[in-house]
């Protein structure tokens, strides 16, 4: 018997970084490395919250039903058009099962979110992956990366890690340029952070005016709820059915659910969230300038990306033993670079004394 003869598991997994559980931060640490919003649930998601935990015996509403028509109300589509998943996260997991098939070909920017790139590989296809030029995304070469194989090309914009979005105008243009074949999926988590009156807003640009796009969503971020695992995604009907195949059942907790629709009516409350997590990336900005780094100009999310021009996996351990967490770029295709959230002004004099305290050692 040859040695892969007796593998356990697929080969192709090999290429696919492994997933170990890692122990939690110390108490105290400042969590400043997974772009995690400000200020945690909103407070009518907190009151819902109490009210479910009685009912925590039961399963789950399968399908998010009540969320759904929830979110086809607000958007103006079909609840047949939009599904909500365990995070933005599963639903590009989803996407991805329900369109590739082994050697199928995705296209992504990169650096850009790493999903973009594992979950096509779960299936066994292939990520042609096209630079960023000058840090943003280069649509027109991403056309030209797209061959009869493509099924599916990722867009972040804003792109994680680097905060940037790209502009409305030239994205609508990219979406309507693409083969019928096909399947763009714009991802708009950092969406909310996002002055309304220039953003992208590829449901209502791209979906409603009847593009094949899939358009991502997620609570986890302005909205607070990254700990339980709530997004959703808003395209055509085919490919939502289809996703709804491979989705399993009962994934969306009911606690997640009712947070969520708990927190779509408080507008108030995201004007003010969105306030101030501009305060603090200029806040954040501010202090990594005097300490003599330059992050990323023009961020609109609620993270900036900072060039340390040194490897960026040491400097974030280094970081980590005094107290602060921030995200290596280098999962992200950002060797030398950081990713630092913004936090609250406690986490900023903690980040501030860590950047000090390795300067002199
Ligand atoms: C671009 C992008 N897409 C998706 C996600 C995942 O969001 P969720 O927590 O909803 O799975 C993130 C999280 O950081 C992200 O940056």
């Amino acid at each position: 018997m040859t040695p892969a003869d007796t593998r356990l598991v697929r080969a192709s997994l090999d290429q696919i970084p492994p997933g170990d559980p890692a122990p939690p931060y110390a108490p105290g640490v400042a969590s400043l490395g997974l772009n995690e919003g400000l200020s945690g649930p909103f407070p009518s998601a907190l009151a819902a919250l109490e009210r479910v935990l009685p009912e925590l015996g039961r399963y789950p509403n399968r399908g998010s039903y009540e969320l759904v028509a929830a979110l086809a109300a607000r958007h103006g589509v079909e609840p047949t058009q939009v599904l909500v998943a365990a995070g933005a996260d599963a639903v590009i997991g989803y996407v991805c099962q329900a369109v590739l098939e082994p050697g199928d070909e995705i296209v992504t920017a990169w650096p850009s979110f790493p999903s973009f790139l594992r979950d096509p590989q779960k299936r066994d296809a292939v990520p042609v992956t096209v630079p960023l030029a000058n840090n943003h995304v280069d649509l027109a070469t991403m056309r030209a990366a797209v061959t009869p194989r493509t099924r599916l090309v990722f867009l972040a914009t804003p792109n994680n890690p680097t905060g940037l979005a790209a502009p409305r105008d030239e994205v609508i243009a990219f979406v309507r340029d693409l083969p019928q074949h096909v399947l763009p999926v714009i991802d708009e988590a950092y969406y909310d952070y996002l002055a309304p009156f220039d953003r992208l807003d590829s449901i209502d640009d791209l979906v409603r005016a009847g593009q094949n796009v899939l358009v991502l969503r997620t609570f986890s971020k302005l909205y607070g709820l990254a700990g339980l695992r709530i997004g959703y995604g808003v395209g055509p009907a085919e490919v939502v059915a289809a996703m709804r195949k491979v989705q399993r059942g009962y994934d969306v907790s009911a606690p997640a659910q009712m947070a969520a629709i708990a927190s779509l009516d408080d507008s108030a409350e995201v004007e003010r969230r969105r306030a101030a997590n501009s305060d603090a990336i200029a806040a954040l900005t501010a202090m990594l300038r005097a300490r003599g780094l330059e992050p990323l100009q023009g961020s609109v999310t609620n993270f900036v990306l900072v060039e340390v021009g040194a490897d960026a996996d040491e400097l974030a351990a280094a970081l980590l033993r005094e107290g602060v967490a921030v995200q290596s770029g280098t999962p992200f295709g950002a060797p030398t670079a950081l990713r630092i959230g913004a936090g609250s002004s406690s986490d900023l004099a903690l980040l501030d004394a860590a950047l000090a305290s390795l300067a002199t050692s």
